[in-house]
C-alpha cells in the first residue's frame, strides 16, 4: 500500500495539479468519447458535456429543467460514486425539498440505479428530485454546478486504489478537495467514509490542509440523521468491518 500523500513535495503537488488540468485519471476517460455512452439515455445541460439522466422529465427538455432547478434556491446536495444508490435513494426520499445529483462512471450501476427507479408503482417511484449522471464528477461538476450551490457533498466509501500506478484514479488528491470546497456552500458539509483506515486518514490529511475547511468534527453527524447505508457499509456491518465516518464544514 502506498499512501504517500502526506509527503507530497512541492514538485508532486505542482504534478498533481498538472494531471487534473491535463484530465489525467479520469475514470472511462473522457465522457464526450465513452464508447457505450449510447447505452444511456442522454439529455444535456450542454451537451455533450453533461448527462443528466432525470426520469420524471425523459422526453423533454430535462436539461432546461435541471438547469433552472439548479438556478432555485432549493438545497443541493451531491453524491459522488453512488454505486447501488442504497443511500441516495434513500436520502432523496427522506428529503423531498432538496434537489439531490448523483454521479455514478460505472454504467452497469447507473443503469441498475434507473432500473430500480422506474417502476413508477414500486416503493422506489421515482422522486422528483434526484437526478443522475454517469459522468465522472471530477469532469461535470465543475460545468454543471455553480461555485458555492451545494450544501452537502457526500463521498462514501470511494475506491483508495492501492496500488502506486494506480494512484492517478484516486478521487482524493488536491486539486479534487479545491474543487469540493469551491462548490459548497459557506458552512457547506462534506460528508465522507471509508472502510480502510489510512485511505480515511489520508483524506483528513487533504482535506484539513485545504485552508476552506475545518478540521473533523464529529458533531456535524447530526446533519446527516438516520439513513440507508450504503451496499459497501452494509458489508462493513454483516462483516463486522470498522468504518470511518469524517464530517468537514466549509468556512
Ligand atoms: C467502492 S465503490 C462504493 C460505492 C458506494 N458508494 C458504496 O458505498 O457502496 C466507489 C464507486 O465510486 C465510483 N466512482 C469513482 N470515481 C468516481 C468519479 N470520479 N465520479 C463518479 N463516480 C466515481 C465508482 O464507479 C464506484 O462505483
Amino acid at each position: 500500500m502506498d499512501f504517500t500523500w502526506e509527503a507530497l513535495t512541492d514538485a508532486e503537488r505542482a504534478q498533481a495539479y498538472a494531471d487534473w488540468e491535463a484530465g489525467k485519471g479520469l475514470i472511462g476517460g473522457d465522457p464526450r468519447q465513452r464508447p457505450g455512452s449510447h447505452l444511456l439515455p442522454a439529455w444535456g445541460i450542454d451537451q455533450p458535456f453533461f448527462r443528466a439522466l432525470a426520469l420524471d422529465d425523459a422526453r423533454g427538455d430535462n436539461g432546461a429543467a435541471l438547469r433552472s432547478l439548479l438556478a432555485s434556491a432549493r438545497p443541493l446536495e451531491i453524491e459522488i460514486g453512488f454505486g447501488r444508490g442504497d443511500f441516495l435513494l434513500d436520502r432523496a426520499a427522506r428529503h423531498p425539498d432538496t434537489l439531490f445529483i448523483g454521479y455514478e462512471t460505472k454504467i452497469k450501476a447507473t443503469r441498475l440505479m434507473l432500473a430500480r427507479l422506474a417502476p413508477r408503482s414500486s416503493p422506489l417511484a421515482p422522486p422528483q428530485n434526484l437526478w443522475l449522471s454517469d459522468d465522472d464528477a471530477r469532469f461535470n461538476l465543475p460545468r454543471v454546478v455553480a461555485d458555492g450551490r451545494a450544501d452537502v457533498c457526500h463521498v462514501l466509501f470511494p475506491d483508495p486504489w492501492w496500488k502506486n500506478e494506480h494512484k492517478i484514479r484516486r478521487l482524493f488528491s488536491p486539486p479534487f478537495v479545491d474543487l469540493l470546497a469551491a462548490k459548497l456552500r459557506s458552512g457547506g458539509l462534506l460528508h465522507f467514509k471509508s472502510d480502510v483506515h489510512e485511505y480515511g486518514e489520508l483524506v483528513r490529511h487533504l482535506v484539513e490542509q485545504q485552508p476552506d475547511f475545518t478540521p473533523h468534527d464529529p458533531t456535524q453527524a447530526a446533519r446527516i440523521g438516520e439513513f440507508a447505508p450504503t451496499h459497501r457499509e452494509q458489508w462493513c456491518r454483516r462483516h463486522d468491518k470498522p468504518v470511518w465516518t469524517y464530517y468537514f464544514v466549509r468556512r
